[in-house]
C-alpha cells in the first residue's frame, strides 16, 4: 500500500490530475463514504458534502482533528509550522473569530460593491486582451486569467503591483499549503515556512507605509480597524491579508483558465455564448460546477455527526470532494454535460455555509468579463498544444498554460 492509496484514489497521479473526473464517478457509484485506515472520511455525494459544510458540528480548524492531536502531541507548533504557526487565516476559523474577521472585509466584496468594479474590469481586459489580439495567438493563463485577477486583488487591497514580482512566488508557495500534509516533502514546507515569513516582513513595511499615509483601500481600512478597539490583532490582520491576497492570485485564474479549455473543447457551447452574450452569467456557473478550482475542502466533527450509514466520529476528518458533488447525478440531470445555459445549477464551487467564498461576487464578474471577451473575440479557438499541462497543486487544481490559437473576430 503507498501512502496516497488510503483516501480511495491518487490524487498524485498524473492521469488523475489532468481528469480526475472518471475516479470521482466511480466514487460516487460504489464507495460514497469511503473511510480511511486513519479516522478520515471521503465525501463525493452533494447531500453529504452539502451537509457537512452546512453543519454547526463541523470545524474548519483541523487542529480539533484527532489526527492533528496525534501528530503534535508534546511538540511546540511554533517549532514544527514556523512562521505559519499562529497566522491562519478566517478561512481556518470557527465561531466567533471566524464571524468577527471575516465581517471586517465582507463588506468589500459584497455583489453591490463588486459590481461597482464591473467597469474597471472590463477596461483591464480590453488591455490584457490587446496585444494577444494583434499577435493571433495567446497563453490563456499568462496574457488574461492570472494578471486580471492579481490587478484587481491588488487594487483593491492597496498592493503596489509593481512589487508583484517579490511576491508572486510566495503566493504560490500559500496555494500548495492548502494541500493534505502528508503530501509535502520537508523541503518544501520550509519553502513555505520562508514564503509566509517574507509576505509577513512586506506587509508589516506596507502597513507602516499607510498607517503614515492612510488611502481609499482595503489595506488602510483593515490598519483602522485594527487601531480602533482592537477589532483584530497584528497578525489576524496579516493574516487576512496574506488570505485575500494568495486567494486573489490562485483562484480566478483558474474559473478562467478552466473555462476557456471548456469552450476549445465544447465550440458548440461558445457558439452559444457568442450569439447570446447574456449566457454569461450562466456560463460562468457552469465552468465553476463542470470544472471546479477548488476541488476539495476539509472539515472536522466536533461531535458524531451522521453520514448515510456511517458516522464521522468526534475528531475525525471528512474529506469534502465538492467537485464530485457537482457531478452527482441525484443532484444535476446530465452532470457530465457542459451546458452554459444551465438553470438548475447549485453547484458546491464556492463551497457552502459560514465559510462560503467571501470573493464569488469578485470571481464571477471577472469570470464573466473575460469568458464573454473570449467569445465575442476570438473565432475559430483551438488548443496549440495537444494536452495542455497540469500545476502539481491538489486543492487548486489549475493548468499550468494554455496555448491557443485564433483568429480575431472579423478579421
Ligand atoms: C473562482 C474563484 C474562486 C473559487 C472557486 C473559490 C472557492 C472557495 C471555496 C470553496 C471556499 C470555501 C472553503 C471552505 O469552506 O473550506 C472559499 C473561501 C474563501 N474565499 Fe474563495 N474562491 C474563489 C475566489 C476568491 C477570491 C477572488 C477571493 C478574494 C480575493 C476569495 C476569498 C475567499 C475567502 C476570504 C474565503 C474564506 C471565507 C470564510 O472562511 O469565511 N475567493 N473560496
Amino acid at each position: 500500500m503507498t501512502i496516497t492509496e488510503p483516501l480511495g484514489f491518487n490524487p498524485f497521479d498524473a492521469g488523475f490530475r489532468v481528469d480526475p473526473y472518471p475516479v470521482y464517478r466511480r466514487l460516487l457509484a460504489e464507495d460514497p463514504v469511503h473511510k480511511t485506515p486513519f479516522g478520515m472520511v471521503v465525501l463525493s455525494r452533494y447531500g453529504d458534502c452539502a451537509a457537512i459544510l452546512r453543519d454547526p458540528r463541523s470545524s474548519s480548524d483541523a487542529s480539533n482533528s484527532n489526527m492533528y492531536k496525534a501528530f503534535m502531541a508534546g511538540r511546540d507548533p511554533e517549532e514544527v509550522f514556523g512562521a505559519l504557526a499562529g497566522m491562519r487565516p478566517f478561512l481556518f476559523m470557527d465561531p466567533p473569530d471566524h464571524t468577527r474577521l471575516r465581517g471586517l472585509v465582507q463588506k468589500a466584496f459584497t455583489p453591490k460593491t463588486v459590481e461597482n468594479l464591473r467597469s474597471r474590469i472590463v477596461e483591464l481586459v480590453d488591455e490584457l486582451m490587446a496585444p494577444a489580439l494583434e499577435r493571433g495567438s495567446m497563453e490563456v493563463i499568462e496574457d488574461l486569467a492570472y494578471p486580471l485577477p492579481v490587478r484587481v486583488i491588488t487594487e483593491m487591497l492597496g498592493v503596489p503591483i509593481e512589487d508583484h514580482d517579490t511576491f508572486k512566488g510566495w503566493s504560490r508557495e500559500l496555494a500548495g499549503a492548502l494541500d493534505p500534509d502528508f503530501a509535502t516533502p520537508e523541503a518544501v514546507a520550509e519553502r513555505r515556512e520562508n514564503a509566509a515569513s517574507a509576505f509577513v516582513e512586506y506587509f508589516q513595511a506596507l502597513i507602516a507605509e499607510r498607517r503614515k499615509d492612510p488611502r481609499d483601500d482595503l489595506l488602510s481600512a483593515l490598519i483602522t480597524a485594527e487601531d480602533e478597539g482592537h477589532k483584530l490583532s497584528e497578525k489576524e490582520l496579516l493574516s487576512t491579508l496574506i488570505l485575500l491576497l494568495v486567494a486573489g492570485h490562485e483562484t480566478t485564474v483558474n474559473l478562467i483558465a478552466n473555462g476557456v479549455l471548456a469552450f476549445v473543447r465544447h465550440p458548440d457551447q461558445l457558439a452559444r455564448l457568442r450569439s447570446d452574450p447574456g449566457l454569461a452569467r450562466t456560463a460562468v456557473e457552469e465552468v465553476l460546477r463542470f470544472d471546479p478550482p477548488v476541488q476539495f475542502t476539509a472539515r472536522v466533527a466536533l461531535e458524531d455527526i451522521d453520514i448515510g450509514d456511517a458516522v464521522l466520529g468526534r475528531g475525525d476528518q471528512a474529506i469534502v470532494l465538492v467537485a464530485a458533488a457537482n457531478r452527482d447525478p441525484n443532484q444535476f440531470e446530465r452532470p457530465d454535460e457542459f451546458d452554459v445555459g444551465r438553470q438548475e445549477n447549485r453547484h458546491l464551487a464556492f463551497g457552502l455555509g459560514a465559510h462560503f467564498c467571501l470573493g464569488a461576487p469578485l470571481a464571477r464578474v471577472e469570470g464573466q468579463v473575460a469568458l464573454q471577451a473570449v467569445a465575442a473575440r476570438l473565432d475559430d479557438l483551438s488548443l496549440a498544444v495537444e494536452q495542455p499541462e497540469y500545476k502539481e497543486n491538489i486543492v487548486l487544481r489549475g493548468l499550468a498554460s494554455l496555448p491557443v490559437t485564433f483568429r480575431p473576430s472579423g478579421a
